[in-house]
C-alpha cells in the first residue's frame, strides 16, 4: 500500500474491507472532500483557548465537541449514520488541526479549499496565510501520504483500544475518538515522536551519543532511547524503514538545513543496532524515530507532530469503532480486575486513625 496507494484509498480499505474501484474511490474522495469544513460555531472554541495550548489538548476537546454539533446523525445503530460519522472524522479532523496550529502561532484560520487532495489541502490550511500565495511542495504532500498510510491502524495499540472501550458503552463515536486522542497523547505511544525530536536536540551532537545510550542501558536511570522499541515488533519494525527512505529523500529535495540531526539519527540508530542491549532485548527503530525528522524538515512544529499521527490513525480508529458496533452480539468492554488486597478491614472512624 505504501509503495502504490493513497490515503484516501487505504481510507477507503480499513473502512469497506477491499479497494475500491475507480468509480468508488471519486466518489470517496469527493465525499470527504465536502466534509472538510467544520459549523462556524466550532471555530469560537478556539478563541477561548489560550494561545499556548497543547495542539493536542484542542484536538481532543474539539472532536469531543462534535458530538454537540452533529448529533442529528449520530445513531450507532443506523449504518448510514456511522458512514457520515467516519466521513466527518476524516475529514474535519485537518481543518481541526490546521486552527488550533493557527491559533498557537497567532496566524489567521485558513479555510479548506475542496479543489487540493488531502495532504495538499492540509498543509494548505497549516501554512498559507492570506496576504500572500502559498504553493504546495509535491514532495512535502508525499511525504504526508506515506505517513498518514503507515500509521493508518495497527490492530489494538493503546488509542484505538480506548476507542474501542469507550464506544462499548453505547457513547458517541465522538467522545470515543477524543478519547482515543487522549489516549495516543502519551510518550510510550503517539508522544514518541515529539519525545525522539526533544532528544536529538538534547544529545545535540554526535559525540554525545554514547553517554545516552549508556544512561539508556541504566536500570537505574529512566531514561529510554526514544523511537526503540516496540510492543508487537520484536525483530523490527517495517514501518520504519520506509519511513527513513522518505526521510532522505525529504531532506534532499527540500534541501532542509536539518541534514545533521538527521546524521545524527542514522549514527544514533547505528550505534544503538549494534550495541549487546538493544540486540539482546530486540529493540529496533519504530514507526516515531524517523517521522519527526520528515515533519521538522516539512516545517511544522514539535508540538504538532502527535497531531499528525492521530490525523492518519483517525480512520484506524472509525473502522475499528464501526466493526465493534456492527457486531450484534458486542458487549461493554469490562477488564476484569484481580484483587489482591487485603480480605477484610474495619471501619475505623477518622478520629480514631
Ligand atoms: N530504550 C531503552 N530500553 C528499552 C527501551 C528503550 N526505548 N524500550 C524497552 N527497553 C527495555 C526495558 O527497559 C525493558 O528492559 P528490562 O527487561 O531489563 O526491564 C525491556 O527493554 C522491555 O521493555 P518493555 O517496556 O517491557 O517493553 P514493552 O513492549 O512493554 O514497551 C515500548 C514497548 C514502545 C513502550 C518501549 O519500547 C518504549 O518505551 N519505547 C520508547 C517509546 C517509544 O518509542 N514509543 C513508540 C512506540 S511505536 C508507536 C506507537 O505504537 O505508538
Amino acid at each position: 500500500l505504501a509503495a502504490h496507494s493513497s490515503f484516501i484509498e487505504v481510507a477507503y480499505l480499513l473502512l469497506n474491507a477491499e479497494l475500491p474501484t475507480a468509480t468508488e474511490l471519486a466518489k470517496f474522495d469527493d465525499t470527504i472532500r465536502m466534509h472538510t469544513m467544520l459549523n462556524e460555531g466550532m471555530l469560537s472554541f478556539f478563541k477561548g483557548f489560550r494561545y499556548d495550548a497543547h495542539p493536542m489538548a484542542m484536538l481532543s476537546a474539539v472532536v469531543g465537541s462534535m458530538s454537540a454539533y452533529y448529533h442529528e446523525e449520530m445513531d450507532a445503530a443506523n449504518p448510514v449514520h456511522r458512514d457520515i460519522f467516519a466521513h466527518r472524522i476524516l475529514a474535519k479532523l485537518p481543518t481541526i488541526a490546521a486552527a488550533a496550529y493557527k491559533l498557537n502561532i497567532g496566524q489567521p484560520f485558513i479555510y479548506p479549499r475542496n479543489d487540493l487532495n488531502y495532504c495538499e489541502n492540509l498543509l494548505h490550511m497549516l501554512f498559507a496565510v492570506p496576504a500572500e500565495p502559498y504553493e504546495i511542495d509535491p514532495v512535502a504532500a508525499e511525504a504526508l501520504d506515506l505517513l498518514f498510510i503507515l500509521h493508518a491502524d495497527h490492530e489494538q495499540n493503546c488509542s484505538t483500544s480506548t476507542v474501542r472501550m469507550a464506544g462499548s458503552s453505547g457513547a458517541n463515536p465522538y467522545s470515543a475518538i477524543a478519547a482515543g486522542i487522549s489516549a495516543l497523547w502519551g510518550p510510550a505511544h503517539g508522544g514518541a515522536n515529539e519525545a525522539v525530536l526533544k532528544m536529538l536536540d538534547d544529545i545535540g551532537d554526535v559525540s554525545q551519543i554514547g553517554k545516552y545510550v549508556d544512561k539508556a542501558k541504566d536500570r537505574n536511570d529512566p531514561f529510554r532511547l526514544m523511537g526503540f522499541g516496540h510492543r508487537v515488533y520484536k525483530n523490527f519494525d517495517p514501518r520504519a524503514t520506509l519511513i527513513r527512505d522518505m526521510c532522505h529523500k525529504v531532506m534532499e529535495k527540500l534541501d532542509r538545513k536539518d541534514t545533521p540531526m538527521f546524521d545524527l539519527a542514522r549514527e544514533l540508530e547505528r550505534i544503538a543496532l549494534q550495541d549487546e542491549y538493544f540486540i539482546e532485548k530486540n529493540l529496533y527503530p519504530n514507526v516515531d524515530f524517523y517521522s519527526g525528522l520528515i515533519y521538522r524538515a516539512l516545517g511544522i512544529p514539535t508540538s504538532m507532530f502527535t497531531v499528525m499521527f492521530a490525523l492518519g490513525r483517525s480512520v484506524g480508529w472509525a473502522a475499528h469503532w464501526r466493526e465493534m458496533i456492527a457486531d450484534s452480539n458486542g458487549k461493554i468492554s469490562r477488564p476484569r480486575q484481580l484483587y489482591t488486597g487485603p480480605v477484610a478491614r474495619d471501619y475505623i472512624p477518622v478520629n480514631k486513625r
